[in-house]
């Protein structure tokens, strides 16, 4: 390729791939597949690779992350890095107090209109300061002490919402955006459950997963960690033309040049806008996707700004307004055990009660026996507990220094608990899992409360008004064992229980009544079926269709369905094999639960159905994904290695030991023409 055109196309791969990295992990609506995405990314690499002249430290390929460091290089910062005075008062009138001052700093009389302002979320993470010169990203620094912070930008780099060239024509010749690196709370919660399953140790939360992973000396390791970012100002600006005069404007052009800016701001006159933020978000709190400590609110105006000044290192045009702490210091006064619906032993601190994140805990989750030994949590014991979001409470950490003396002993769930606190049967820990388990299955009453409530949750069979007092009493009463009895409930026996006025009986018994119209996948998901949650479930109706092809299905035909491998297929083969189990479906079914049926994906699909692939060596015109992909969407499996049951070995150049394999056991060999010619039968 000449090199004007090698130019051109190294350009434009990496605008392709920038714009693809912002659909995916900012708006989070990917406009190609990723297959599509990998193919862009590796030919970039390739020509980088093949031409070292063309690399530039905007490449998206930059990303991953270059070599350990022995230290952080220190950077004095153009613009010092203020803090912000924080209004200690948590209720609305912080606000008010506020906006007295502006006004009287300002010299502005009662009779003058409203200054206005503009309303942000404080984030709760590592501040940072990305350097952009001529758009292009050149350096990422801490906060530090304010005036000198440390040289972050390898580990900055890695986080995809970052953009590492401005969008846009005209860039600043200088722009310094300043802005808080965080971790979404769903991606802790992942990262850690990754973690806890591998024995791995665990982040203590959100705002320590940012600041930690900022601070990996390993780019390789910072990598690993799903962090994001949000701006929130600026640092130094040279350049700039028709720069913006009010910092929620200057917000808006940073989101234009595709900086991530959080939607969740305003702006307003006056106090009075400013406190209907501040009730606005404290009742959201919950629900919003990262933690937050409180909000920040500011002068809108630059000029204003500019005339409030500073007191010491904090603007007069700015507060923080907090919300309570979402982290609060208490003691262990007990470890119980929980028994779940799989039997899984969850140790639970018992607390003192202590109110954090708008509520009084009393217990809060250990996990399980590996998390306790790495937190070294003992009865007695300070601890720090977290309640965050909807996320049940837990311990995050044992504050060592106020242990008492002498210490109390560690907690071992099988020693304290050699059987079941619920049913008696043993408890044991299989090699390799994490949990402790009760091996009463169904003869474990808090398994079958568990499968009970799980059963008539909301995102399953939906039976409005089944929690768990009453699953408690109707269980204990053995007035259901079974997903089935709940069916055959009558209204004199509910009469006789706990808070159960004859008003509610009717409406529980016109839920159970309702419920007997549901989905397939509402059916399959609340069966309970270990590992099969609901997009599992979703999958397997879509798939199949009808609930009888489901249960016919071999392991062979489960590894068709999409997302399904070995592990949930053999837990659903199991499930079915049991006859209590079909007897209990059966029952359901005669009780007149029923769901639309279709005919599933199975005729629809192509004659690869059922037949096992392997791929090997080098094909001339498709990548290896793209083959996966068509020969999935007809329906085939590709396997890593070839066997028996290999129907197909699909090979091109440089193919090695599996095509020797395949003619060794006489599987079907093919090259791309080949495989080609079957795929377009498929689509006749
Ligand atoms: S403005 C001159 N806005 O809170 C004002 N800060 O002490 C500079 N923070 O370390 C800060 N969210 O990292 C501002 N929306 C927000 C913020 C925010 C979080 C952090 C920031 C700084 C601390 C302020």
């Amino acid at each position: 390729m000449p090199s004007s055109d090698l130019l051109a196309r190294v350009t434009k791969l990496r605008q392709e791939i920038e714009r693809h990295n912002h659909a995916y992990y900012v708006l989070d609506q990917p406009l190609i597949p990723d297959a599509e995405y990998d193919r862009l990314f590796r030919e970039l690499q390739t020509l980088e690779a093949e031409h070292p002249g063309l690399a530039t430290p905007d490449s998206p390929t930059q990303r991953v992350g270059g070599k350990p460091l022995d230290a952080f290089a220190s950077v004095r910062h153009a613009v010092p890095m203020l803090s912000i005075r924080t209004e200690t008062d948590t209720e609305a009138s912080g606000a008010q107090a506020f906006d007295a001052r502006v006004r009287k700093e300002l010299g502005l009389a009662d009779s003058d209109p409203p200054v206005d302002y503009s309303a942000e979320l404080k984030f709760d993470g590592l501040a940072i300061n990305l350097r952009y010169e001529h758009g292009v990203l050149v350096q990422a620094a801490t906060r530090g002490d304010g005036e000198t912070g440390e040289d972050v930008t390898q580990n900055i780099r890695t986080i995809h919402v970052i953009p590492l060239r401005l969008s846009g024509h005209l860039p600043p010749d200088v722009l310094e955006v300043r802005g808080e690196v965080y971790m979404r709370r769903d991606d802790f919660e992942r990262y850690n459950a990754k973690q806890r399953e591998a024995g791995k140790p665990t982040l203590v939360n959100p705002r320590n997963g940012a600041a930690g992973s900022i601070r990996q000396l390993d780019p390789a390791m910072a990598a690993q960690r799903p962090l994001s970012f949000f701006a929130y100002g600026l640092g130094e600006v040279r350049g700039w033309e028709d720069a913006p005069d009010t910092h929620s404007a200057t917000l808006d052009a940073l989101a234009a040049m595709r900086v991530p800016v959080c939607g969740e701001r305003i702006t307003g006159p006056g106090a009075a806008a400013l406190i209907a933020f501040h009730d606005d978000i404290a009742a959201r709190r919950d629900q919003l996707p990262f933690d937050i400590d409180g909000v920040v609110y500011k002068v809108n105006r630059f000029d204003l700004q500019r005339e409030l000044g500073f007191v010491t290192r904090e603007p007069r045009w700015a507060v923080a307004h907090k919300y309570p702490a979402q982290e609060q210091l208490t003691t262990v006064l007990g470890i119980e055990v929980q028994v779940g619906r799989t039997g899984a032993l969850t140790p639970v601190a018992r607390l003192a009660p202590v109110f954090v994140g708008g509520v009084t805990v009393t217990n809060a989750t250990l996990h399980n026996q590996d998390e306790i030994d790495r937190k070294d949590v003992r009865v007695g014991d300070t601890v720090i507990v977290r309640r965050a979001g909807d996320v049940i409470p837990e311990v995050v950490a044992a504050v060592v220094d106020r242990r008492p003396d002498p210490a109390p002993p560690r907690f071992n769930i099988l020693q304290s608990y050699p059987v079941c606190p619920e049913c008696g049967s043993h408890v044991v820990r299989l090699d390799g899992e994490a949990v402790a388990r009760c091996t009463g299955g169904l003869y474990c009453p808090a398994q079958r409360k568990q499968a009970l409530l799980h059963f008539a949750g909301r995102r399953a069979m939906d039976i409005e008004g089944l929690g768990d007092k009453l699953v408690d009493q109707l269980v204990d009463r053995g007035l259901i064992r079974t997903p089935a009895d709940i069916y055959g409930l009558r209204q004199a026996e509910l009469a006789g229980l706990e808070r159960m006025a004859e008003k509610s009986a009717a409406n529980l018994l016109a839920a159970i009544e309702a419920s007997k119209t549901t989905t397939l996948a509402r059916f399959i998901f609340a069966l309970g079926i270990r590992n099969v949650g609901e997009a599992t479930a979703r999958d397997l109706a879509q798939h199949f269709g009808a609930l009888d092809k489901l249960v016919a299905a071999n392991e062979a035909d489960l590894l068709a369905v999409r997302d399904v491998g070995p592990i949930v297929a053999q837990s659903i083969v199991q499930f079915f094999a049991e006859s209590h189990n079909l007897e209990v479906v059966g029952k359901l079914r005669a009780a007149g639960v029923h769901w639309p049926e279709s005919t599933g994906l199975q005729q629809s699909a192509g004659i690869l159905t059922g037949r096992t692939l392997v791929l090997t060596g080098t094909l001339p015109t498709l990548t290896r994904d793209v083959a996966k992909e068509r020969i999935e969407a007809a329906g085939g499996k590709v396997a890593g290695s070839v066997s028996k049951k290999t129907d197909y070995v699909i090979a091109g150049a440089e193919a090695g030991s599996k095509l020797a394999k395949a003619q060794e056991l006489g599987v079907t060999i093919l090259d791309e023409a080949g495989l080609l010619a079957l795929l377009s039968k498929t689509t006749e």
